[in-house]
C-alpha cells in the first residue's frame, strides 16, 4: 500500500469530533510521493494565450472594471482572523501555500481545483483559506472561483453577492467584468457561482470556463477554484481538464477508505497534487506523516 494509502487509513481510523466553524482544527498535508508521480504530467497550456475577449486583459483594467461590493468576511470562517484561535491552523495554511510555491518550482502550476470525494469534508474551508493566504502574502493576488454551481457557499462566507457569477458567465449572459469582485483591503478577487442553473456539467464543459481560465490565470499569482465532490457530479473531473492541478481534500476519521482511492484514481495519471488532510489532530501520526512531518517550516 502506498503512502498516502497508509496516511488516509490510519486518518479514517481516528474519529474527530463533529466540525464546529468557530474552532477551527488543523490540516495535514500527505501525497508527496504522489505529487511526484504527478509533476511530470502536469500541464499548462495556457501562457501566452489570448482570453475570451480575443485580446490580452490587464490587472488595471480589471481592477477599475469589477464589482467592489464591500465583502464581511466571516471571521469564523476566516483563519487568519484575530477573533480566530486558530494559529495552529493559520500557520498549516501558511505551510499548504510554501509547499505549492515549491511545487510551482517544478512545474508551472497556477489553476488549482479544490475538490474532495463527499459535501462537507472542507473544500469551501480549504480553498477560501489557501486564497486568503496567498492573497495576505505582499504584492501576491489570488482568484477565488465558486464552481460550485449546484451548492455554492463561498459568497456567503466572504458577505458577498451571489450573482452575477460564473453560471451567468457560462451561458453568456454577463461579461468576464461584471461577475469579477474586488475588495480593497485584500488582494483577493472572487467569481461568485451566480444564478442557479438547470445544466451545470454541460455550462462547464461549454468551452467558456476554459477560455475565462485562459484569460485570468496571467493576471493572478493563483486561482482556486472551489468544486463540488466527486461522488456527487461529473462536475470536478470536468473543471479538472482545465486546470494545472487538483488537491483532493480528505476529512480526516471520516470519508471511507476506499472512496478516497476512488477519487485519488480519478485524478491520478492526470494532474493531481496531492491530498489536504482535513481536521488531522496535533501530534497525531497518520501514516507516517507525523503532524508536522513533510512541511517545510514556512517563515514568511
Ligand atoms: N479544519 C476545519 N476546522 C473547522 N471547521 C471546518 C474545518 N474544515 C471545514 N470546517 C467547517 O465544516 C463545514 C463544512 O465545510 P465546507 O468547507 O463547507 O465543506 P465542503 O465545501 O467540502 O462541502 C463548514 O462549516 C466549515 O467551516
Ligand atoms: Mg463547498
Amino acid at each position: 500500500m502506498s503512502r498516502i494509502h497508509e496516511a488516509l487509513k490510519k486518518a479514517e481510523e481516528q474519529k474527530p469530533p463533529a466540525w464546529r466553524p468557530t474552532d477551527p482544527t488543523p490540516l495535514n498535508y500527505v501525497g508527496e510521493s504522489e505529487v511526484a508521480a504527478a509533476s511530470g504530467v502536469l500541464h499548462s497550456p495556457r501562457r501566452g494565450e489570448m482570453p475570451a475577449t480575443g485580446r490580452c486583459l490587464r490587472l488595471e483594467e480589471l481592477r477599475q472594471r469589477c464589482i467592489k461590493p464591500g465583502w464581511r468576511l466571516n471571521p469564523d470562517y476566516d483563519v487568519f482572523s484575530t477573533q480566530q484561535s486558530s494559529a495552529l491552523c493559520a500557520e498549516q495554511f501558511r505551510t499548504l501555500r510554501s509547499r505549492l510555491y515549491r511545487l510551482r518550482e517544478k512545474s508551472p502550476i497556477r489553476t488549482l481545483l479544490v475538490t474532495s470525494t463527499l459535501p462537507g469534508e472542507g473544500k469551501t474551508f480549504v480553498a477560501l483559506n489557501l486564497a486568503l493566504a496567498i492573497a495576505r502574502q505582499h504584492e501576491r493576488r489570488a482568484l477565488l472561483i465558486d464552481a460550485d454551481l449546484r451548492a455554492s457557499r463561498l459568497h456567503v462566507r466572504l458577505g458577498a453577492p451571489s450573482a452575477p457569477g460564473l453560471s451567468d458567465y457560462l451561458s453568456g449572459r454577463a461579461d468576464e467584468f461584471s461577475i469579477l469582485q474586488a475588495d480593497p483591503k485584500v488582494e483577493l478577487f472572487l467569481v461568485p457561482a451566480g444564478r442557479s442553473a438547470p445544466n451545470p456539467s454541460e455550462l462547464l464543459a461549454n468551452g467558456t470556463l476554459k477560455r475565462f481560465l485562459d484569460g485570468m490565470s496571467p493576471i493572478f499569482d493563483w486561482v482556486i477554484i472551489d468544486a463540488p465532490p466527486v461522488l456527487a457530479v461529473a462536475d470536478p473531473s470536468i473543471i479538472a481538464e482545465f486546470c494545472d492541478g487538483v488537491l483532493v481534500v480528505v476529512q480526516a476519521g471520516e470519508t471511507a477508505h476506499d472512496l478516497v482511492k476512488t477519487t485519488l484514481q480519478e485524478f491520478r495519471g492526470n494532474n493531481l497534487l496531492g491530498v489536504v488532510l482535513n481536521g488531522a489532530n496535533e501530534g497525531t501520526n497518520y501514516g507516517g506523516y507525523s503532524y508536522y512531518a513533510g512541511f517545510g517550516m514556512d517563515k514568511k
